[in-house]
């Protein structure tokens, strides 16, 4: 977590580097701060938000022509200034940012200590910054090289030293930095939104790398201080994708387009009536003979792997494990010969699912992920990887990162099905043709927006919700808990409809709301039933349902139905109500809806 910037060059360098903060935010926003050096190096922090940093700084005057920024989500030490980033060393001559978790900095503060240097923060970051006065030895990349010998667990890391005025130098490992290449300029953030107002060309550093940054020239070093060349990199992205674009919310923003993403997807996968993975051809074999694959993921991708289990196990008869990817890493999982394992991410940098790709390769299974962000660790590490296309997903909460996550599970299940027999080309061709109707689906499915903001409107005070479903609309159920929760701050659980009995009933009352999921026809009768359990208890019953299912008039307060064609693609189009009924729930609370309290988007900690 934690998002970096460096900036040099002629322009204002603390705008550029506010700038770079605001939409690096997404990354954490416990506090934020930068160094900027003129004929000294000046720091200014603030606990919060960066509109904190951003007033403090204009009562300043900050001159320099390069700097460097953080924004922080807090792992050890609480959001103070203190503890906020950027750190000096004890003299003031140098100035770090780093995103990562330094696993031996106990030992190495101990050593620091016994040598004279004085903590002032409670952050493992701290050692970096005095390790780096206790080696310098006036070339910032050699001392930076004997710095990151002794350090233990993750980082990117900036260093500004007051020498050196025409220069800064970085550093990587299993934290992302990119350096953006500009004229007469020279960026490095944690990823590119943060620079794309300046420049889309970058070099993507790899771990073990080092770079010198001048303003006109990039120098980067292996391991080994040998310097390399590296291919420049091109950032093909609109830049409106990173903009609001009259939307009160990137999270809205980001619901409403879905169907263009998943349009996206159909053009990229889709060609000829046919699934078009490129270099699907590469792992065929494989996956035609596989006995078992292993999904795994964190959070919203876990779920997406949940109806992607369903999509396979149903269309393609393969038995797949799921797993979060945090338990994955440590259960000592059973990995076979000729297994697969698919790891599907988002951001591509969360820990624990880059640790768990990299246990299964070394067990000698062939990774497949699915991801969004190109480039990152997750997708450069994988054998295969197909892409979302979703654009950057700014909002914490994710939404199109999800949906294209799931598409891409039922293409991936619709593939493997035709190929191993599990389908004929008649149910395969059909398939196809409803697949490329989400886009409508979804479109349909928004037109809700209005009833269902007057419905969040007459919940939104509750403070307990449960969200049950069977089948597919249990998944859906699960996606849909997390994203009320983690916006709205109401605890909500979700539960298989049928299971609710077996304890948790016992909280049902006047005061909660049991919110039914139902999508699958063919076990609606059976969550109509369970549902009647929980109304007969006192709760308010609100369901969104497909359209066209029945029996629903003596168990619901109120009922919203979703249009679609196509019954089997529910695991996609399913969840837009929810999206939306989160949001408007977590609008009328006043939450601070894109970035909600304690998160982070990108969870590269353990
Ligand atoms: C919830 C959410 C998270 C992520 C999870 C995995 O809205 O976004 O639960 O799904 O942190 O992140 P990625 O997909 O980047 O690996």
């Amino acid at each position: 977590m934690c998002g970096i910037i460096g900036y040099i060059g002629n322009k204002a360098t603390k705008n550029i580097l506010l700038e770079g903060l605001k939409n690096l935010e997404y990354r954490g926003y416990d506090s934020s701060g930068v160094a900027i050096l003129g004929d000294n190096i000046q720091i200014v922090k603030e606990v919060g938000k960066i509109e904190n940093l951003k007033n403090s700084i204009a009562k300043q005057e900050l001159q320099g022509n390069l700097g460097i920024g953080h924004t922080r989500w807090a792992t050890h030490g609480m959001p103070t200034e203190n503890n906020s980033h950027p750190h000096f060393s004890n003299d003031k001559k140098f100035a770090i940012v780093h995103n990562g978790i330094i696993e031996n900095y106990l030992e190495l503060k101990e050593k620091l200590q016994k040598l004279g240097y004085k903590f002032i923060s409670d952050t493992d970051t701290e050692v970096i910054v005095h390790l780096y006065h206790y080696y310098y030895n006036g070339d910032m990349i050699d001392t930076l090289a004997k710095v990151i010998k002794d350090l233990e667990g993750s980082y990117a890391v900036c260093v500004l030293s007051e020498e050196h005025k025409d220069k800064f130098v970085v550093a990587k490992k299993d934290s992302p930095l990119i350096i953006g290449l500009g004229e007469d300029e020279n960026f490095v953030a944690s990823d590119m939104p943060a620079i794309l107002k300046y420049t889309k060309n970058y070099y993507l550093l790899e771990d073990g790398e080092m770079a010198l940054i001048n303003k006109d020239k990039v120098t980067i070093y292996d391991d080994n201080k040998k310097i390399i060349s590296k291919e420049v990199l091109y950032f093909d992205f609109d830049t409106d994708l990173a903009e609001k674009n009259g939307y009160e919310h990137f999270m809205l923003k980001e619901i409403f387009e879905q169907p263009s993403c998943i349009k996206k997807c159909v053009s990229k996968y889709i060609a000829d009536n046919d699934v078009n993975f490129e270099s699907f051809s590469k792992i065929e074999e494989i996956i035609k003979n596989t006995k078992n694959i292993h999904i795994v993921a964190c959070g919203s991708a876990y779920h997406a792997g949940m109806i992607g289990k369903y999509a396979i196990e149903n269309l393609a008869r393969v038995r797949v494990n799921i797993d979060i990817a945090s338990e994955f890493r440590y259960k000592n999982p059973i990995l076979e010969k000729d297994d697969v394992c698919i790891i599907i991410s988002q951001s591509g940098e969360t820990a624990d699912s880059l640790s768990a790709l990299r246990l299964a390769k070394e067990n000698g299974v062939k990774v497949i992920s699915i991801v969004n962000v190109f480039g990152s660790s997750i997708a450069r590490e994988s054998d295969f990887v197909f892409y979302t296309l979703a654009g950057p997903e700014i909002a914490v909460a994710t939404t199109k990162g999800y949906s294209t996550q799931v598409f891409l599970l039922y293409l991936f299940a619709l593939k493997l099905a035709f190929i191993r027999g599990a389908i004929s080309k008649d149910q395969f061709n059909a398939y196809i043709s409803n697949i490329k109707q989400v886009e409508n689906d979804i479109n349909e499915s928004l037109k809700l927006n209005d009833k269902i903001k007057d419905i969040a409107n007459k919940y939104c005070h509750l403070e307990n919700a449960f969200i049950v479903g069977r089948g597919i609309d249990y998944y859906l159920s699960l996606e849909s808990s997390l994203k009320l929760k983690e916006i709205s701050y109401i605890h909500s659980e979700a539960y298989a409809s049928g299971e609710l009995k077996h304890g948790s009933i016992a909280l049902i009352d006047k005061d909660s709301l049991v919110i039914g999921i139902i999508t699958d026809e063919s076990l609606s009768a059976k969550t109509i039933s369970n549902l009647k359990e929980v109304k007969a208890r006192g709760a308010k019953v609100l369901v969104f349902a497909k359209e066209g299912i029945e029996g629903l008039e003596d168990v619901v307060d109120d009922a919203i139905f979703v249009p679609s064609k196509e019954e089997f693609f529910m695991g996609i189009t399913g969840i837009i109500p929810m999206q939306l009924f989160s949001y408007y729930v977590a609008k009328e609370r006043g939450c601070d809806i894109d970035m909600p309290k304690n998160l982070a988007k990108s969870v590269t900690v353990e």
